[in-house]
Order: C-alpha cells, then sequence, then structure tokens
C-alpha cells in the first residue's frame, strides 16, 4: 500500500493526467491555459498541481445536501492548503423526496455522468460530495471505472426531529403517524406538527435509512476518511472534515492512490459486514452488488446470506432499534461499530488515509454501549437482512427481519394480488377487501423494469381495516424496494420480478404463500403443473418507453439480484480513457 510517506514513489508534475491539458507546447494547450486565466488564475495557481474536480451533488431540491456549496468551499480549502488546484463540478443531484418515479431509476444516469465528468476534464483526483442514498452509490461506480485516485466526502445525518418532545425519526415516523392518523389516533393539526419538526436541519435522513448505510459502506470500503460518515451534517467537525479530504486527496494524487487499489474482495466483505452490523437498509444489498461488479468484484446474494448468518447486529439505530444518527455519532459512531466487530474484518484492506483499516479503528471508543453495543449483547445474533429463496424467487428476495414482527418470520396465509401501484392505492382501504391480519399482501409489476426504477414501495401499507383492528404489521411481498427508514415483514426484491414473466406475476388472490424465515425459504404453495400452465397463459406487457433515457433504461437494466445496473457499463465494456484525445 502506497502511504504518504513513501515519497520515493511521488508522481511527477509531467506525471499527470493534467499534464496532457496543459503541459504540451502547442495550440491545443495554449488554448486550455488562456481559459484558466479568464477565470483570474495566474499559471503559479495551478501550473504543475493536481487538480482535484469536486463533484458536487447539490441543487436547491436536493434538501439533504443544503450545505454543499459551504462544504465545497472547505474542501477547496483543504485542496489549496496541500499545493492542489480546486475546480468544482455541479453533477446530477438524485434527490430521494422530489424525484418520480424513484432516484434508483437514475442512479446509472448520475454513475454515467460521473465516469464521464471525470473522463472529459483534466482532473488529476475526485472529491465524490453525496448522501442522499443513490448519489453515494451512483458516484462510486462512476468513479471507480475510470480509476482516477478519488475520495468520498458524506453529506452527514441531519439532527434529530422533535415534535412536543418526542424524538422523531426522518421515514419512520412518517409511516408510523401516517398509519396512527388512517387509523384515527392522530388529528389533522398533529400531523402538520409532525411535518413541521421532522427535518429541521440540512443532512442526510438521520435514521439508519438508506444514506446512512451507503455512506457507513463506503467508509468500511476505505473511500472515506475515518468518521467521516459519522458527523451530523451541521456539526463543526463536518466541516473541517471536509477541509482534511481536500487536503487528502492531494497527497491521494502524488501517490496515485486510486480505486483499483481500496475496492478488492475483502473490502466488499468488510462492507457487507458492517451492512449487517448496522442493521442497513435492504436497499444497501442492491447497490453493494452494483459498485462490486464495477470494481470487478464477483459478489452474489449468496455472501450476503452468509456473511448476515454469522454477524450480529449491533448498532442500536431506528427503524430496527432505538436512536438516531445523532446519538450514533456521540456513542463513537461507524468506527466504534467496526471496533467491536474487528474479528469478523479483513483489517489488512487499503483505505484513501494510506492507513489500513484496522490501523484506523485502532483507536476507536464506545462512548454508549447500549447504542454501540458490544459483541456479547448485540440486538440480534443475526444480521439484519436475509435472503430469501423458493419457487416464487428462484434468484432470491430479502427481508429485513430485525424490522419485523417476529410472530410473523413463519407465516402462511392466503394472498391478495394487486397488479400494480395504481391498484393498490385503489383497492388496499376498500371495506369489502377479503384480507384479514393473516393475509399475505403481494405487490406486482413494481420491479426494476415493470415499475419503473424498482421504487421503495416495499412496505405497502397495511389495510385501513386491519389498523382498525389495532394490527401493525403484515406479511407483504413485492418486486419493489423499501427505503431503509421503512419497517414491518416486507419481501422485497423478488427476482425475477413480475414485468418479466418472473413467478411472482403468476400469483393469484386466493393461493397460499408459505414464509419461513430462519429457513431462509419463500414458496407458492401451488403446484409446479399449475404454475406452468398460468406461464402460458401468461403476456409479456408492452414496452413503457420508445425512445430517450426511459428506453435506454429498460434495454439495459438487471434484475435486483444483478445490481440493477446497465449491462452496457459492466466492467469489461469501458470504452477505455487511453483511445480519446
Ligand atoms: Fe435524502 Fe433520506 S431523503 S437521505
Amino acid at each position: 500500500m502506497t502511504t504518504p510517506e513513501d515519497s520515493s514513489l511521488r508522481k511527477t508534475p509531467d506525471q499527470l493526467r493534467s499534464h496532457r491539458w496543459f503541459g504540451p507546447d502547442d495550440l491545443r494547450s495554449f488554448g486550455h491555459r488562456s481559459r484558466v486565466k479568464q477565470m483570474g488564475f495566474a499559471a503559479e495557481d495551478y501550473e504543475n498541481k493536481p487538480i482535484i474536480g469536486i463533484l458536487n451533488t447539490w441543487n436547491d431540491l436536493n434538501t439533504c445536501h443544503t450545505h454543499f456549496r459551504d462544504r465545497a468551499n472547505e474542501i477547496k480549502r483543504g485542496v489549496w492548503q496541500q499545493g492542489g488546484f480546486p475546480v468544482e463540478i455541479p453533477v446530477m443531484s438524485l434527490s430521494e423526496p422530489f424525484m418520480k418515479p424513484t432516484t434508483m431509476f437514475y442512479r446509472s444516469l448520475l454513475a454515467m455522468e460521473a465516469e464521464e465528468t471525470i473522463r472529459c476534464y483534466p482532473l488529476d483526483g475526485v472529491v465524490l460530495m453525496g448522501g442522499c442514498d443513490k448519489t453515494t452509490p451512483a458516484l462510486i461506480m462512476g468513479a471507480t471505472e475510470l480509476d482516477v485516485p478519488a475520495i468520498y466526502f458524506p453529506a452527514g445525518p441531519m439532527l434529530k426531529g422533535n415534535y412536543k418532545g418526542i424524538t422523531l425519526g426522518s421515514g419512520s415516523d412518517s409511516w408510523k403517524y401516517w398509519d396512527e392518523r388512517r387509523a384515527g389516533n392522530l388529528t389533522k393539526k398533529e400531523w402538520f406538527g409532525v411535518e413541521d419538526s421532522i427535518a429541521r436541519s440540512p443532512g442526510h435522513c438521520m435514521t439508519m435509512g438508506t444514506a446512512s448505510t451507503m455512506t457507513a459502506v463506503a467508509e468500511t470500503l476505505g473511500l472515506t476518511l475515518p468518521g467521516a460518515s459519522s458527523i451530523p451534517a451541521v456539526h463543526s467537525e463536518h466541516a473541517r472534515m471536509a477541509t482534511r479530504t481536500g487536503r487528502r486527496i492531494v497527497d491521494m494524487v502524488w501517490h496515485d492512490i486510486k480505486p483499483s487499489s481500496i475496492l478488492s474482495q475483502p473490502a466488499f466483505e468488510n462492507a457487507i459486514t458492517a451492512d449487517m452490523a448496522i442493521g442497513g437498509s435492504t436497499n444497501a444489498i442492491v447497490h453493494i452488488l452494483a459498485m462490486a461488479h464495477r470494481a470487478g468484484v464477483d459478489l452474489t446474494l449468496d455472501h450476503f446470506d452468509a456473511i448476515s448468518r454469522k454477524t450480529p447486529f449491533i448498532a442500536n439505530i431506528r427503524p430496527s432499534g432505538k436512536y438516531l444518527m445523532e446519538d450514533f455519532y456521540d456513542a463513537g459512531g461507524l468506527r466504534a461499530v467496526l471496533k467491536n466487530i474487528a474479528s469478523l474484518l479483513h483489517l489488512d484492506a487499503p483505505t484513501v488515509n494510506g492507513h489500513t483499516l484496522g490501523q484506523n479503528i485502532e483507536s476507536a471508543e464506545t462512548f454508549d454501549t447500549d447504542i454501540v453495543r458490544p459483541l456479547n449483547n448485540p440486538l440480534s445474533p443475526e444480521g439484519g437482512t436475509f435472503v430469501l429463496r423458493g419457487n416464487l424467487a428462484p434468484d432470491g428476495c430479502v427481508i429485513k427481519v430485525i424490522a419485523a414482527e417476529k410472530h410473523l418470520l413463519q407465516h402462511t396465509g392466503p394472498a391478495i394480488v394487486f397488479k400494480d401501484y395504481n391498484d393498490l392505492a385503489a383497492r388496499i382501504d376498500d371495506p369489502d377487501l377479503p384480507v384479514t391480519p393473516e393475509s399475505v399482501i403481494v405487490l406486482q409489476n413494481a420491479g426494476p423494469l415493470g415499475a419503473p426504477g424498482m421504487p421503495e414501495w416495499g412496505m405497502l401499507p397495511i389495510p385501513k381495516k386491519i389498523l382498525e383492528q389495532g394490527h401493525r404489521d403484515m406479511v407483504r411481498i413485492s418486486d419493489a424496494r423499501m427505503s431503509g427508514t421503512s419497517y414491518g415483514s416486507c419481501i422485497l426484491h423478488v427476482s425475477p420480478e413480475s414485468w418479466v414473466g418472473g413467478p411472482l406475476a403468476l400469483v393469484q388472490t386466493g393461493d397460499t404463500i408459505t414464509l419461513d424465515a430462519p429457513n431462509r425459504s419463500l414458496q407458492l404453495n401451488v403446484s409446479d403443473v399449475e404454475l406452468a400452465q398460468r406461464k402460458t397463459n401468461w403476456s409479456p406487457p408492452n414496452p413503457r418507453f420508445t425512445r430517450g433515457y426511459g428506453k435506454l433504461f429498460s434495454e439495459q437494466t438487471t434484475q435486483a439480484h444483478l445490481g440493477c445496473d446497465f449491462k452496457l457499463l459492466h466492467r469489461g465494456e469501458s470504452s477505455g480513457e487511453a483511445e480519446i484525445h
């Protein structure tokens, strides 16, 4: 591993990638240099210095990244301090609260944009500024492909919500109080009170949702400075971390520390282990698979299940635990978790600061053992997510068992089938719906191609009449994803999806379904002969898109168990930088 101390391995200025733009004594380089001077910079400001691209996913509708313009300036400060030349480059922002049909529809577009932005500009290294759910995997996927030195800077979680002294968690408490309102237990005034109080600072969701999970994954992979992912967005340490990140990327360029030297099979196994230990979002599975495939690492759902079986869940954070990310940071944060599970990690995995993961967590401490549990007092002896298989999901599906009611984890019940989201919305609260608490709610056509984009619809609503009976969980099955802030006995990512004729498309109301989570099984209790007959009667739906990005998405997106990446962006299909002049 190259460290900042290995000065003999330091690049010379003419080995910088940007030298191709600025170094030669020719007409094109004249143009490049004169245009930097147009911005008011003199030669001594940029000449022979690493050009650092700061890929900023700020926009006015990404409320999780409100502070990113300030942080970009703080990153620039660090770049200048270390002798680099910073350039801020806005890239597409994937805003979870606002984008339709779902940010997942655009993850590959941001990944492509990041890759091509790095490719086309004179950048020697990049700082990737993300946080809101899909921004993290998308930026990493893009940077991995081009393999210039890259460091990830996470947005950090927002402050805890608070309504009349009651702590509120992003997402989780929206679902919870909405159910109470539908059940008639919450007034409109109280509902608006929750609305005013649940998101009260910049930063991403402060539960252990997809954003907190994916930034923790990025840190465990070795792509951030140690401790970066747990710092609340508005904490002054977050600004200081930004400046340190700016300083570090300059050294990474000189010592050529690239994603390919970080993103190994052991690094991904570490990331999965951390994901299980923190009770991470089920979405992380799809993203980790996609990132690994970009890095040339061969991961499958079986890796997740194997690691889940041996990794205790020890971070007591909502929605599966009690606390929120601000508490987690004060309790020691991700470094404390990693220290506690050190025996399960590949400690020699390299990271962006030039030290190993083991070295980075050596001094970590836990300040509250109810929030970051020791291994001998876990919240659950196994990881948060199980991978299930069976005739309903031959290529697998997942369930977040730690967020489900335990009595439902082994359950047989009759299916109530909805053919798509609109059907669900129209009928779920119908007083005549033949539903009981034992029913299994099934949603079809909500997968990667069917929805499209595999939206976070997987926490299917409990019918109003069941809520009114006092029940708050039922077995629910779909090929959709679920927000990391969601909870319940929701079986997700069923693969292959119903839109392409997977067995989920063949389920009919009244069929019985058996969930056996401890034995990792999901079974539709219909004979093979009957299923084959239903399949012959099934016909593929008409294509949703005939042009544009939607058509590209439909033609290229893989199924959930493969990561939902574009086929043409898989490793080995790269156009190669060397061919472009
Ligand atoms: Fe941005 Fe949850 S909405 S992280």
